[in-house]
């Protein structure tokens, strides 16, 4: 079967991709399986200067999924460039780097500074993170806001596509998508976490510092399945779909629904070789269910 995809001129020998942030900087997992046999790796987000993130605890579990403030917490761009990326297959294995700013200024000196690296394929614009202060999903929020980001990245981004990463704590996620559209990104992919929060009654306190994180996991994969859908019938761009992939059905639901390519995030956490195994497993799975071409599979869900 051919697995090949094409998210606006990046190229992926096959649909599975790693979700930015759950992944580390994609070596920490070469121990669990073989690199380049994923489709892409898109790695921890990255900004300029190196971030702490928010104070412990940052995760807390709850039934069916996850919840992170971990605040973006990163090496800063230079140092992912300078000393992760040359241990990376990215002659095999697309590497996408994941971006985060605090303003549109920022983002295009960031976008310049990633793109600008020969190991660097393509460019995902994180205007979706619920955890932090500045910016984050606030930019993710507001479609004339998210279109201005777009620019910024794509007038700095050269020939590596962009993808704009969604947040599904909008009101109406189909308008941030087709203003992104409009602006020049080359993919999108959604969804990045729901906001939610943990309580614990006995020491009546939240179980994360920051009180709010975001929800990832199984919990919000019905959620996610309804943006890919909403997303990818009213753009003409490649549309990447995340949110609780825990099997090969999963992803091939994404893909029924309209998704091009999918990340696998909170399962990593479970199972650190998953990811791999999804490679190797979404065209037997494929089979199994008569399906003899991804292409003609994809966005084909019907509906009435
Ligand atoms: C611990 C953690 C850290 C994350 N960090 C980032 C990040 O740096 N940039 C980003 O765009 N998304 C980040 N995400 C969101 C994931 O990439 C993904 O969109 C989300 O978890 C939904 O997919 P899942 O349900 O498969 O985990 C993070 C998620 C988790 C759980």
């Amino acid at each position: 079967m051919d697995l090949r995809v094409d998210l606006g001129g990046l190229t992926l020998k096959n649909p599975v991709m790693t979700a930015s942030g759950t992944f580390g900087y994609g070596l920490e997992f070469a121990p669990y399986g073989d690199l380049r046999s994923l489709g892409g790796i898109v790695v921890k987000g990255l900004s300029l200067k190196p971030r702490e993130g928010n104070p412990v605890p940052r995760l807390a579990e709850t039934p069916s999924g996850m919840l992170n403030a971990i605040g973006l917490q990163n090496c800063g761009a230079e140092r992912f460039l300078k000393s992760m990326l040359p241990g990376l297959p990215w002659r095999e294995t697309p590497v996408v780097a994941n971006l985060y700013a605090c303003d549109t200024l920022e983002f295009a000196e960031l976008a310049g500074l990633l793109a600008s690296a020969e190991g660097v394929a393509a460019l995902e614009v994180n205007i979706s993170c619920p955890n932090v202060q500045a910016g984050g999903v606030l930019f993710g929020q507001d479609p004339a806001l998210a279109a201005r980001v777009t620019e910024a990245v794509k007038a700095r981004a050269g020939s590596k596509p962009v993808m704009v990463k969604l947040s599904p704590n909008v009101t109406d996620i189909v308008a941030v998508a087709k203003a992104v559209e409009g602006a020049g990104a080359d993919a999108i992919s959604l969804i990045n976490t729901l906001t939610g929060m943990a309580v614990d009654v006995r020491t009546r306190k939240p179980r994360l510092a920051n009180v709010v994180g975001g929800l990832s996991g199984p919990a919000i994969k019905p959620v996610a399945l309804r943006c890919v859908w909403q997303v990818s019938r009213a753009v003409s761009i490649p549309v990447v779909g995340m949110g609780g992939i825990s099997s090969a059905t999963d992803a091939l639901e994404f893909i029924l629904v309209g998704a091009g390519a999918v990340q696998v995030g909170t399962a990593n956490f479970l199972r650190p070789d998953f990811s791999f195994r999804l490679a190797e497993e979404l065209p037997l799975a494929a089979q199994a269910l008569g399906i003899t071409d991804l292409s003609t599979f994809r966005g084909s869900l019907a509906v009435g």
